[in-house]
Formats: C-alpha cells, structure tokens, sequence
C-alpha cells in the first residue's frame, strides 16, 4: 500500500515536473523541453549543459554555472563556444537588481578606420573575416574573470574551470551537425593556420568520433590555476602574440594586458505589463528589441494569429524602421554618443511607425534613419538558480570558427569581430548589416554587435530568460519568441520552435524559415508588396519561462544540439 502511494506520488511528480521532449542522436539525446521545479539551464550542446548543471547542484549560482557553462562551450561547441572571443550578459538577482556584463573584444590599438580598404579605397572583405587581421582582442576570459569576482557563490575559480579542462583532455562525441562543420570548413582551416592542429589535418570525421584538444586543455589549465593573467599574460599571451605575427595579425602583448570588461547598466524598457532588461550598446540588441516592441503595442497583434498576413506585416514593418536607425546610431558608447534616450522616446518611436499602412509594404529606400547614428554563428545560453538568479548570456567569435585560426600551441579559435566594425560607410558587413560614423574602426573600441541576451519581469518577478544567436536574425528573434509568448499566448517551447522571419530595411527582404506562412498568408503579403525569401534555420534561442505556478520551462531550440535539463 504504502509502495503504490510512493509510486504514484512519484509519478504525479514526474507528470507535473518532468515533461520532456526529445531527439535521439548516435551520439547524445537532445532534450529540447523540460519542465522544472526551480532550476534550469539551456545551452547549445548537451555537454556544456551538463557540465552548468553540475555546478548548481554543487551549490553554485547562475553566475557560476555561466563562468562554467561559457568555457565549457569552448570545448565542445569550437564553432561559437569560445575564449577567443567575447559576449554580453545580462544578470537578475534574486531581489530584482539587474546589471549586464560587456565582455565584447576591442579593437587592437594598431587598429584604425581604414585598415580594410584597398589603395582605391574599396573594401577587402576577406581581410576583416578570416586570418589574423579579423581578430579583435579576446574579452571572454576577462569578462568570466570579471563576473567570478564580483558575484560567484562558490568563490572557486578552480572548481568552475576544472571540468573544461577534463572535457578537453579526455575529448567527447561530436554530433552530426558539428560533422558536417568541420569538414565542410577545411579548406578555409588549412588556408588560415599557421601550425597543425585538429581542424587543419587530413582526418574526415564521422558522427560519434572523439575530439580530444590537448593544446586547449593546456590553456585552460593556465586559466585555471592563474586566472585572468593566465590567458592574457604568460606563455598563452605569448601563443597569441606568436601566432599574430604568423600571420598579418596586430594584436600585441600590451593589447591583451589591456583587455578590460564592463559593467553597464542595463537598457530598460516596458512593453504593455512586462518590463524588459537587456543589453545596452556597444550592442544595438536591448534599444531595437524595446523599440519593435513599443512600435507595435498600439496595434493590437494579439487580435490576429501567431504568422497570419496583419501580424506578420506590422511585426515586418516594425522591424524595417528599427533597422534603419541601427545603421546609423549605433556603436560602442565610450566613443560615440548612441542617442539611446530619443531612440526610446515614445513621442519619436510613434513618429517612426506614422507612415505605417496596415494594407501595404513600405519601401526601404523611403524609410531613412530618424533626425537626431554567421553562417550565423553565436551561441547564446539561459541559466536559473534554485535562488531565483538569473543569467543570460550570449558569446561569439562572430561567424563559423570565427577568423578560422587556431592558436598555434594553445588550440583555440580566435573571433573575426572586426567585421562587425563599419569598414566602410555603405558597406555591408558579413550580416548584410550597413553601418556609419558610430561604428568605424578606432583603436580600443568595441564594434557593434546585435546580440540580445534579455531577461524579462512581469509583475515585479522573473518572467523569461531569452537570447539567440543568428547575426543581424538575434533581435528579430527574441522579439519575435516574447511577442509568441505574451501576445500569442504560446507556451515557451512552441515559441521557440514555431519558425521565423526577419526583416533588417536593407536588403528589402522578408526573409523567413520554410514552414512560416502557408501559402495564403505569402500571396498576401507579395500582394501588400513584401519580397519573401526562404532562407533556412533563423536563430537558436534557449529560454527559460517562470510558470504560474512557479515552475521553470526549459527549453533549447530545435535547430541545432541544444539540450535543456533542470531539476
Ligand atoms: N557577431 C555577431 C554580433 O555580435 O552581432
């Protein structure tokens, strides 16, 4: 008796706390949902969230996990998860404080705004995406380095590190897609590094094979032991210094040394009951992701459905206007006024949407900047602990395997973010993005990014932890999960499957997913005057949602490796 009471309160439980949704794969399962009772971690590669898990049921916090979870991506997940690179992180404590992390790379002091043109003054593209001269000085270490001071719970660095360090040591599984990456990128592998290493051998590499990275596991144990000086002082900064010299690099001991990370405050804005905390510049991702949000509070999409003609168009058009102003206004603020008070200024956000027709398309080229500045490859992770802290975190090194080199002897990537710089007005960077005087090229600053780690509060509490990867596609793409969420009424998982759309005012495209809109709602939006282009997987969001009753849904999109656990 007192058997089948335990068994069926267990099974009670397991119904209300434990639904999961999965993908089996030769080498891992891929939860994609999981309902939790006060825990949760998404990240894109079951390893990684493994390895986040561990430390908060060690104890840890958000932010530890987070410093784990980021150098454990490292490891498993070379093709975003870095050291070679940077990131933003938005933090919420348990008491409702918010601050972000600016762990974003800088551009060396060698740096300046023409360093990508040619003697005509035309740009060279390949310059600032791939080989030395693409790098910006790494920030992530320095930005982990940061938040271990300033908010750890554990305060043991060496307990955060260590896992990393074994994953790299004793190698893992790779999965399918990461097959395909590292085979379909060897040339490029070959091409850009100096020294041999796993990416540039001959080996093809077939699902379920072991990537053992001896040379990164040394690295890591470097940062383990020494900290922040492990990686931008000592033989690892000598690696790096070495390795720019290989090549047509600029990056100097003096720049790694110099590598800070900031805390900024966080952008704020409200939208309809929900209060939303995310990234200020030098990412363009918090202002534009308020200002779609409170461009299309007036107009009622929660009347329409979820990818019907009316709410497709408005949250298109929405996002036509906010991309033309993040051509011009935006870049790092420690160089450049970002006019962020009269990009937010309701008077002004009303002006932008004044032309809108709610029957017709508008035309980019009559939408201009208001009056007063990857592959798609990022990864983002969303984290909850069983306090109520909550972090998320989004880190890059720009596009696949970022400039494609890998550190001679200390077997990381390293980012090409100085794509994201404006090389020249007028031209587009990687992303197609346009860019002006706000984010040239100058020694010291960091370039602009889109990437919008947000947290988001209703009623005074945790509501979601959200973020993407996806280039110019991660605004559009959280904005487009919290409109599914809190307009749509969907539960946090299919709003992170349902597909997407993306628009950025130049190229006048609706580009969008496969499955988007049936064939109805595509001949009325060509019939409003839209272009739409099928263009495959946008975005690769992980969140976290604070149900009513308290409990967490888990959830890692679909569209790649990302696993979903919690307790
Ligand atoms: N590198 C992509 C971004 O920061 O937006």
């Amino acid at each position: 008796m007192k058997f089948i009471r335990l068994a069926s309160i267990v099974l009670l439980f397991c119904a209300s706390f434990i639904t999961c949704k999965s993908i089996k794969s030769p080498a891992y399962t891929f939860t994609k949902s999981v309902t939790s009772q006060s825990v949760g971690i998404a990240t894109a590669h079951p390893e990684a969230t493994k390895i986040g898990l561990a430390i908060l049921k060690k104890g840890g916090n958000a932010i530890d996990a987070a410093i784990a979870t980021q150098f454990a991506l490292a490891v498993c997940y070379p093709v975003a998860g870095n050291i070679g690179g940077g990131g933003f992180m938005v933090y919420r404590d348990k008491t409702g404080f918010a601050t972000t992390l600016d762990f974003r790379e800088m551009a060396p002091a060698a740096a300046f705004a023409d360093m990508y043109l040619d003697a005509n003054g035309d740009a060279i593209s390949e310059l600032s995406r791939a080989g030395h001269l693409a790098s910006g000085v790494p920030g992530s270490v320095g930005g982990m380095w940061e938040a271990f001071q300033k908010y750890s719970k554990l305060k043991d660095w060496k307990m955060l590190i260590q896992p990393s360090v074994d994953l790299a040591k004793k190698g893992f599984r790779i999965t399918e897609a990461q097959v395909s990456k590292f085979n379909n990128r060897k040339e490029e592998f070959i091409k850009y590094n100096t020294s041999p290493n796993q990416f540039n051998s001959d080996k093809i590499w077939t699902v379920g094979d072991k990537l053992v990275q001896e040379d990164l596991a040394k690295t890591l144990t470097a940062v383990r032991d020494n900290g922040r000086a492990g990686f931008y002082q000592g033989w690892v900064a000598d690696r790096i210094v070495d390795e720019m010299q290989r090549g047509n690099g600029i990056i100097t001991h003096q720049d790694l040394k110099n590598y800070k990370a900031v805390w900024r405050d966080p952008i704020i804005g409200q939208y309809k009951d929900l209060k939303i905390i995310s990234m200020p510049p030098p990412s363009s991702g918090g202002i534009f992701l308020i200002q779609m949000l409170d461009m299309i509070e007036p107009y009622g999409i929660a009347n329409h459905k979820m990818h019907s003609p009316e709410a497709a168009h408005l949250v298109v058009e929405s996002e036509r206007r906010a991309y033309a102003d993040r051509a011009t206004h935006l870049g790092d603020m420690d160089y450049y006024p970002v006019p962020i008070n009269e990009l937010l200024d309701q008077a002004y956000i009303k002006k932008r949407m004044a032309n809108f027709d709610a029957q017709k398309a508008s035309i980019s080229e009559d939408i201009q900047a208001g009056d007063f500045a990857e592959s798609e490859q990022t990864t983002h992770f969303s984290i909850v602990d069983d306090e109520g802290n909550a972090v998320s975190l989004t880190t890059t090194i720009n596009t696949g395997f970022g400039c494609k080199v890998v550190v001679g002897g200390a077997g990381f990537f390293l980012n090409n973010e100085m794509d994201d710089f404006s090389a020249k007005p007028g031209v587009p960077n990687f992303f197609g993005l346009l860019g002006a005087e706000a984010n040239k090229i100058e020694p010291g600053k960091r370039m602009l990014s889109s990437m919008t780690p947000t947290i988001v509060e209703k009623d005074g509490k945790l509501s979601l932890v959200v973020g993407s990867p996806g280039g110019s596609t991660i605004i559009t793409s959280v904005y487009q999960v919290i409109v599914n969420i809190f307009d749509f009424k969907t539960s946090a998982t299919d709003a992170v499957q349902a597909p997407r759309f993306h628009h950025q005012w130049k190229p006048d495209i609706v580009m969008h997913e496969s499955a988007c809109f049936d064939e109805t709602t595509r001949k009325q939006l060509m019939s409003m005057g839209h272009t739409l282009k099928d263009r495959g997987k946008i975005g690769r969001v992980e969140a976290i949602y604070v149900k009513a009753d308290g409990s967490l849904e888990v959830v890692a999109d679909k569209r790649g490796d990302d696993h979903a656990m919690g307790y």
